[in-house]
């Protein structure tokens, strides 16, 4: 095997962390992070609740913050954990929704220990064929690789939630076995973004039966789960009281969560419930201090937030706190 450039970063990728939360029933978070604040607050969450955690970047994140920036504010961030938070959680470094091979090479080569490549949106031979070209390419230096069947609305081929597809359970098994990915995304019921659900009428629970079903084809085998913000409606709140317009913002209830964390869900992919937060935070301090003008007054607020409300889902509702 090729050395891996991660390794020496002090990363990990996700094989390990995987199969402890499949065998111990608990999910590990994947916190996505565009900016320094948001990665203090995730690194300082998870050392504190000692939890494993997956940080992961977006075409779009590489795009807002510059490629180069952020893969060394991830470096920094380990650096950052192991001498002055003195822990040693396994930290795993993960592009989200990669469409291309390049765009997961570009990672890998920089230092990425894992990729998704998302081919849900291609037919399913497409889908397969590109997923293949990237494990063949990421297992040469041990970056291990998520894939995904079936279509989440929200981001994944500008799908409302009504037009998403479901995994279909009768593929899982050839996909894994044709493309030997190390993980696989789903589609249950979640959705990308605010607006999960429709407001008033009853939100539907998720696909725990097609879930089933799944496991049933590949016992033991790491599964993912996008779209898994639970909107606070606390945080709501504070967003419309402070001038905000969220009405009708509805995520995944935590009991469901909960649920699906016990499952051989083991990676739960979190990154609305942060931007809530930190914009509710800020337009609060914004109508209350309107004479403040440092930066510091009002993401540091923001980012103490949200340390506290990862702390929360650690503990409370993927169950990865003390796993490190
Ligand atoms: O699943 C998508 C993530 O929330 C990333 O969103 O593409 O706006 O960075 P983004
Ligand atoms: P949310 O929009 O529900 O936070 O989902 C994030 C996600 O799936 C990132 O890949
Ligand atoms: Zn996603």
């Amino acid at each position: 095997m090729a050395d891996a450039l991660y390794k020496k970063l002090g990363l990990v990728n996700t094989r390990e962390m995987f199969k402890k939360a499949v065998d111990g029933g608990y999910a590990i978070p994947a916190y996505n992070f565009n900016n320094m604040e948001q990665l203090q607050a995730i690194m300082g969450a998870c050392a504190e609740s000692n939890s494993p955690v997956i940080i992961q970047v977006s075409s779009g994140a590489r795009k807002y913050a510059n490629q180069t920036l952020l893969r060394y504010m991830a470096e920094g961030a380990v650096q950052m954990v192991r001498k002055d938070l003195k822990s040693n959680i396994p930290i795993c470094l993960h592009l989200d929704h990669g469409d291309t091979f390049e765009l997961c090479k570009s990672c890998i080569d920089s230092g990425f220990s894992s990729v998704m490549i998302d081919g849900s949106h291609h037919p399913y031979e497409k889908n397969v064929e590109l997923t293949k070209q990237v494990v063949e390419y990421a297992h040469k230096y041990d970056v291990t690789v998520e894939g995904e069947l079936g279509v989440l609305a929200g981001i994944e081929d500008k799908v409302s939630a009504a037009e998403s597809t479901y995994t279909k359970p009768e593929e899982v098994q050839d996909f894994v076995e044709k493309t030997g990915v190390d993980s696989l995304a789903i589609s249950i019921g979640t959705s990308h973004g605010a607006y999960k659900f429709k407001p008033g009428a009853n939100v539907p629970p998720l696909r725990f039966d097609i879930l089933k079903e799944i496991e049933k084809k590949l016992p033991g085998f790491p599964i993912v789960l996008h779209g898994s913000s639970s909107i606070p409606k606390e945080y709501v709140e504070m967003v419309n009281k402070y001038g905000g317009k969220m009405k009708d913002a509805i995520g995944v209830s935590e009991d469901q969560l909960r649920e699906a964390a016990k499952s051989a869900v083991c990676k739960i992919n979190i990154d609305s419930d942060g931007r809530l937060v930190v914009t509710g935070v800020i337009r609060k301090v914004f109508a209350e201090k309107p004479a403040e003008f440092d930066p510091r007054k009002y993401l540091g607020p923001a980012r103490e937030e949200l340390k506290k409300l990862l702390i929360h889902k650690n503990q409370n509702v993927l169950g990865s706190a003390g796993k490190a």
